[in-house]
């Protein structure tokens, strides 16, 4: 068995995160503030809990900004190196692009936008007993359809992976945590695109490698659209995902240092209001999650949406399941409603969009 802090972790964040456009325009994806911290933190907060200490980014898209953010990884206690593709790799392409930096025959490996409590060690355990390959995280859900199925025969060997698949045939999906042995990982044709869902997994079920599953029913998302962005922001609020980076976090709200809050305001449904934002008097947020610098006056409604750092949503406007981006400003009475994306720095008139017509 290896010792977890001897053990490599590789973090995958060089993707696009098109679906979160245009929050992802200005960030990278895993550096989103999720309940006030870069995604990241939580994961590598778990990464470190787990007693890993080495880990690897693997980078392309906007990759100046993880190395200028964590550094050496020393205030989280890790060890950090970060490799850049200059044209993305995919994910892949992604993992064999670190492997100079690898120190260990087992690597662990993450894609950084899954929100997860599973045990780790555990899933190390089970990828050392069953003297496998590759040990697959597979995560049962109660709707697999949008996801890659990987059934398991009854000793949990992978027999199938299945994107997207109409009628699946079971509930366990790929949840983006994976076990290699590092030889496996040399064996990924370097240089080129590869995806390691697509490619990498199904080549080696026909070629007859030994693939497993750690099969569990933990806390999973993934933060890759608006919507499960804000239920996971919302769930670290309320420590429905606990997260070692939040300990003990468990609320309605979450509210950082510099905020305002007037009296009057309701923050309800795992709201996060970022450093130095405000809420005007008689606001209700409910699901908010509300980043540095944003401005919510009085009597606004935000319920299920990302408001971007300093954006201002005037008095009485209703945001429901939108996303505003990053210094936008929205007049009095707006209405953006389910699936609005506001551009950057864009601004809305008083009253200028409604869905209503009382005036
Ligand atoms: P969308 O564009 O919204 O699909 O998001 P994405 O670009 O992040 O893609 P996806 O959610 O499928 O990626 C899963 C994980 O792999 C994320 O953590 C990405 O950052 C990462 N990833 C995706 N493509 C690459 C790549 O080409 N290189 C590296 N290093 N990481 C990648």
């Amino acid at each position: 068995m290896p010792d977890n802090a001897d053990i490599d972790a590789v973090v995958l964040v060089g993707g696009q995160g098109t679906r979160l456009r245009p929050l992802t325009l200005s960030a990278p994806k895993p550096m989103l503030p999720t309940a006030g911290l870069p995604f990241l933190t939580h994961l590598l907060a778990r990464i470190a809990a787990a007693g890993i200490g080495h880990v690897v980014l693997g980078t392309s898209f906007k990759s100046e900004v993880f190395a200028d953010y964590f550094g050496t990884g020393a205030d989280l206690g890790l060890e950090i190196e970060y490799v850049t593709e200059a044209e993305p790799l995919g994910t892949g392409g992604g993992i064999r692009n670190v492997l100079s930096k690898l120190r260990s025959d087992t690597v662990m490996v993450f894609n950084g936008d899954v929100l997860c409590a599973t045990d780790l060690g555990a899933v190390l355990e089970t990828h050392v007993a069953k003297e496998a390959d590759v040990t697959l995280h597979l995560v049962q859900v109660d709707d697999p359809r949008a996801y890659g199925c990987v059934p398991t025969d009854l000793d949990g060997r992978v027999t199938a992976f299945l994107e997207k698949a109409p009628d699946p045939p079971t509930d366990q999906i790929n949840a983006g945590c994976y076990v290699f042995n590092r030889k496996i990982i040399e064996e990924i044709p370097a240089g080129r695109v590869v995806s390691v869902e697509r490619e990498v997994f199904p080549a080696l079920l026909t070629a007859g490698a030994r693939v497993f599953g750690h099969v569990d029913a933990s806390y999973w998302r993934d933060m890759g659209t608006p919507e499960d962005f804000v239920r996971g922001s919302a769930d670290l609020v309320r420590g429905i995902a606990p997260s070692p980076a939040l300990p003990g976090q468990r609320g309605e709200s979450l509210v950082y240092s510099g905020a305002g809050v007037a009296p009057g305001a309701l923050l309800i449904g795992g709201t996060v209001i970022g450093r130095g934002a405000e809420v005007g008097a008689g606001a209700r947020l409910d699901g908010a999650v509300l980043f540095e610098g944003a401005r919510v006056e009085a009597g606004a409604k935000i319920e299920r949406s990302i408001i971007g750092q300093g954006t201002r949503i005037g008095p009485r406007a209703l945001i429901r399941d939108a996303v505003i981006g990053d210094g936008a400003d929205i007049g009095a009475r707006c209405e953006l409603l389910r699936g609005a994306r506001i551009w950057p720095g864009v601004k809305i008139d008083d009253g200028g969009i409604r869905f209503s017509t009382d005036v």
